[in-house]
């Protein structure tokens, strides 16, 4: 791996950009934020990609996250993002404005990714699930060091519907739910998990990770849980990471 990388991590209200150090996870200087442009187009979104890129002056490798399921460079969900990008070849989209095709993967597998080399997974074999809380929910899931892509477990169906619609942050915010019951849904959450995955650890990251002297004390769950150490950075991380790095599946 080179000493430094660069990942933009892509949501619904907005795209984020750093340099990354790759032997430490940190940051190189702030992180750049543009607003996701309205409608969240893929066009739209390649000319804010180039923007980033063009802020730092990036020359190198690109990593892409993205809220969606992503199989080799391929868009194969839209939950949180505009529904044109279904069917979208991501990596060919920004390639063709960036010069060479980046890696695009899905923003929790790069926020695991992260975790996993740098933060609260650091050194940990046997099953591992990073999840991450913000406007749905995002999974990663690693074996042994190993992350399993697209596992998507912000969807798995409650009532009828994606469970993250009724235990994301956002649903928090939407309900105006105490932290008291908003825990009490994530408690639900992760004994849906626990079943079917037996966890070794549970790391919980995403925007709520940041509050999480707010809520931590009110999880009940037979797993161990650990908080995120990069919050909302460690989708950026991982995707410079997955850019530079031979060994993750594109
Ligand atoms: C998307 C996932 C994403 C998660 C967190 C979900 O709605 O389906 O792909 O990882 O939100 O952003």
């Amino acid at each position: 791996m080179e000493r430094t990388g660069f990942g933009i991590d892509i949501g619904g209200s907005g795209m984020k950009a750093a340099i990354v150090d790759l032997e430490s996870g940190a940051l190189i200087a702030d992180r750049y934020r543009i607003n996701t442009p309205q409608p969240a187009t893929p066009e739209a979104m390649a000319t804010v990609v180039t923007e980033l890129v063009d802020h730092f002056e990036w020359q190198g490798p690109v990593g892409i996250a993205l809220p969606s399921v992503v199989r080799h460079g391929v868009v194969h969900s839209a939950a949180n993002i505009d529904a044109s990008w279904i069917d979208v070849d991501a990596a060919a989209l920004f390639g063709s404005v960036l010069g060479a095709p980046p890696h695009v993967l899905n923003d929790a597998d790069a926020a695991g990714l992260a975790e996993m080399s740098f933060g609260a997974g650091r050194g940990r074999n046997g099953v591992v699930l990073v999840l991450t809380f913000g406007t749905g929910i995002g999974s990663g899931l690693f074996i042994n060091g190993r992350l399993v892509p697209n596992t998507e477990l912000g969807h798995l169906e409650y009532h009828g519907d994606s469970i993250e619609k009724w235990a994301a942050a956002s649903a928090k915010q939407r309900e105006k739910l105490s932290w008291r019951k908003w825990a009490e849904r994530v408690n639900v959450y992760l004994e849906i998990v626990d079943k079917l995955f037996s966890p070794d650890l549970v790391i919980m990251g995403g925007g709520a990770s940041k509050s999480s002297e707010k809520w931590l004390s009110r999880i009940e769950s037979r797993c161990e849980i650990a908080i995120a150490e990069f919050a909302n950075s460690a989708g950026i991380i991982g995707a410079a990471m997955a850019a530079q790095s031979s060994d993750i599946a594109r």
